[in-house]
């Protein structure tokens, strides 16, 4: 019998024993490093003279391996292995690919540490973080598996006397994967298991700061017994590979995860029709996010600092959950402003490896742009917390407050995607609700109160796809809290939720006269 799905739990770092194996497996990851990765295409592996270097953020000149590249040609071979795939895969019984995400996860369950680890060096993530991404893509495999023999006879459907009808899910075809470098492991295999336990085959673009534990994950669904050409593993840039695949005629359908610029780039170039093109291409997309925590002036006010500041500064902020917005009622602003600055100056920043709780951002061009929106946010409010970094080993930056910002100033509506926060006065609970949703985004909010009415209203109000009382605005478990969010945060496919596998199907009515 199905043991229930249950999330993954996270591993207890204060327990000496899971310390000391987290530091094993850091020591293990740092051993193997550099090595070279190739590209798998119909299941042959390609080495490809161009290459993508993932270097780690917190050591800017420690390699921790290498991919081959695809360029319009490889990735054009690439699409005929998915679409030759395509054609016997769709028939495998949903059991049989269920059991391939069943054995996939089981697989990196035992080695759980070791891709935590990788995550450490490639990604910047502290122990923690890194461990909530490999424990989350567990979920997605364990949940997806489960879902799709859920809708493996499809949804019922009444017929009258004399007819019989049913009502199926069937695959779509060929699926672009196009993954992000902020949970490198976790949204990477989460889009690619959900398109092929549903019965698609797909090409696999990873973010190309972040290859290696994708190409890890490719091991590993080829050690779960994935036939060929399923999941195709074509790292290479967007505006060669992703721009050519997003156009495609037989690209059927695209799962992006990444920035609001270049989701509505593909979103753009997907609703053109090309010549010999059959249908319309359907996209799903998780974009950006300008999240808030709304503190209303009846709350826990050491709760709401800490909600702002652990939600603002995991994983230095580079979540589309992250919260980067406090909005507060006029009569508890300076409490809470003054608790979460205590709170910030705690947090330690350094290399991940020895796991302080802000770790770098990810490159040279994220360094560059946060650095800038510290600048504006000294301009449009006042530093009250960290405003400073240090690229010269790895792209640090201190925990940022910008204290007394004004609802539509930049460092308010644009996203930042680093540990920077801006806090912003509101008159009472109604305007800090207005302020909450003067954004053109609507992923994750939160709401720290103690008035029912309040929480009430926000959940008729506060516009947003995932939606908090009391607690952090980040952390969102799959199958428990289904994640995706309203107007430019995305097409609101709720990953890790009951509706999600539906996206990569078509049903089929069928009527049969008895
Ligand atoms: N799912 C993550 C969270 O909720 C963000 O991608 O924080």
């Amino acid at each position: 019998m199905m043991i229930p799905y249950k999330h993954e739990p996270f591993t207890d770092f204060s327990k000496e024993a899971n310390a000391s194996a987290y530091k094993e497996a850091i020591k293990n990851v740092t051993d193997s490093l550099g090595k070279h990765y190739p590209l798998v295409i119909g299941g042959k592996h390609i080495i490809t003279e161009d290459k993508i270097v993932s270097f780690n953020p917190a050591n800017r000149s420690e390699v921790i391996g290498s991919v081959s590249k695809a360029d319009q040609a490889l990735a054009e071979k690439a699409m005929q292995a998915a679409a030759h795939a395509f054609q016997t895969w769709k028939k495998v019984s949903p059991e049989i690919r269920a059991d391939v995400l069943f054995k996939a996860a089981a697989i990196v369950r035992r080695r759980r540490h070791e891709f935590s680890a990788l995550l450490t060096k490639e990604a910047g993530k502290p122990w923690r973080e890194a461990d909530i991404d490999t424990a989350e893509a567990i979920d997605f495999m364990e949940y997806y598996a489960r879902q799709m023999l859920e809708l493996k006879n499809g949804a019922p459907v009444l017929s009258r006397p004399g007819e019989f009808n049913r009502y199926s899910y069937i695959p779509l075809g060929v699926g672009i994967v196009i993954s992000p470098w902020n949970f490198p492991f976790a949204i990477m295999a989460g889009t690619t298991v959900a398109s092929i336990v549903t019965g698609n085959t797909v090409l696999l673009k990873p973010a190309s700061t972040t290859p290696i534990v994708a190409a890890r994950f490719i091991e590993v669904l080829e050690e779960a017994g994935l036939p060929p050409g399923v999941v195709n593993f074509i790292p290479g840039s967007g505006a060669e590979v992703g721009d050519y695949l997003v156009d495609h005629p037989q690209t059927r359908f695209i799962t992006f995860t990444g920035s609001r610029d270049v989701g509505l780039r593909i979103f753009e170039r997907s609703s053109k029709v090309q010549n010999g093109q059959k249908w319309m291409k359907r996209l799903i997309a998780e974009m950006g996010g300008k999240d808030t925590i709304v503190v209303d002036k009846e709350a826990d006010l050491d709760l709401a600092a800490q909600s702002i500041v652990q939600s603002a500064f995991g994983f230095a902020g580079q979540k589309c959950s992250a919260c980067s917005r406090a909005v507060i009622v006029e009569d508890v602003y300076d409490e809470v402003l003054e608790k979460a600055i205590a709170l910030t100056k705690e947090l330690t920043v350094g290399d991940p490896v020895d796991n302080h709780f802000v770790g770098p951002v990810i490159d040279q061009s994220a360094y560059d742009k946060i650095m800038s929106y510290v600048k504006i946010g000294e301009e449009e409010g006042r530093i009250a917390a960290g405003g400073t970094g240090d690229d010269q080993t790895g792209y640090f930056i201190q925990p940022t407050i910008v204290a007394d910002a004004a609802p539509d100033a930049r460092i308010m509506q644009e996203e930042i995607f680093g540990p920077v926060v801006a806090f912003a006065r509101a008159k009472d609970f109604d305007e800090a609700i207005q302020i909450a949703n003067n954004t053109d985004y609507g992923l994750t909010g939160a709401v720290i109160t103690t008035n029912r009415f309040h929480m009430e209203k926000a959940r008729e109000e506060f516009h947003v796809g995932n939606l908090y009382f009391n607690r952090g605005c980040t952390g969102a478990i799959v199958g428990y809290q289904p994640f995706g969010g309203f107007n430019m945060s995305g097409t609101d496919s709720k990953a890790g939720g009951p509706d999600y596998l539906q996206l990569h199907m078509q049903a089929k009515t069928t009527s049969e006269m008895l």
